[in-house]
């Protein structure tokens, strides 16, 4: 039986769930940018919640999300070109949920008081994170998804969904779809 996944606003495609994902990650840029820009002696605390939130469980889901794609790329395309390109996005999938742990701890403090809030230190890993992010995301675009994106139907007739769903099971926190894809 295949497998049911309902994404933000009702998405049903497997697919564009993952694409969700990943503008919700390019949520994240735009508020870990919006976090620096604002920074003084305090931060903000509704913005710097959003973020946690966010770097705690759907950063490593949706990352997750992506890698499944991959999977099924490299099923496609067994060249060795493919296959670099999935070990250097994952690898990078790696660093940045290190990097989220690090960013975490800082925010914590500097929210709840247990460390002075130092606007420089925490500003610059704020910008760190939104900067490699935003060139990962731009990098994927061009590679991974854009071959992603141009065989999608190859991708709808396997069990996307359900690997989708097994992301989800796997994760401890219960996922939060809080970002929206915003209008121009
Ligand atoms: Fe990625």
């Amino acid at each position: 039986m295949a497998s049911m996944i309902t994404g933000r606003e009702g998405i049903a495609d497997a697919f564009e769930v993952v694409l969700d994902g990943r503008e919700c990650q390019r949520g994240l840029c735009r508020d870990l940018e919006t976090l620096a820009d604002r920074l003084g002696v305090t931060v903000d605390e509704g913005l710097a919640e959003r973020c946690l939130a966010y770097l705690h469980s759907d950063l490593a889901v949706h990352q997750r999300d992506e890698e499944a794609v991959y999977r099924l790329l490299g099923e496609f395309d067994t060249g060795d070109g493919v296959a670099q390109l999935i070990r250097l996005a994952t690898n990078e999938h790696i660093r940045h949920r290190e990097y989220a742990c690090e960013l975490s701890e800082w925010l914590e403090a500097a929210l709840h008081g247990r460390a002075k809030c130092n606007p420089d230190a925490l500003g610059y890993l704020l910008r760190c994170m939104f900067d490699n992010l935003s060139q990962h995301l731009a990098w994927e675009e061009v590679t991974l998804f854009g071959t992603a994106r141009q065989t999608r139907e190859l991708l709808s007739g396997r069990d996307l969904a359900g690997q989708l769903a097994r992301n989800r099971r796997a994760h401890p926190a219960r996922l939060r779809l809080i970002y929206s894809v915003p209008s121009h």
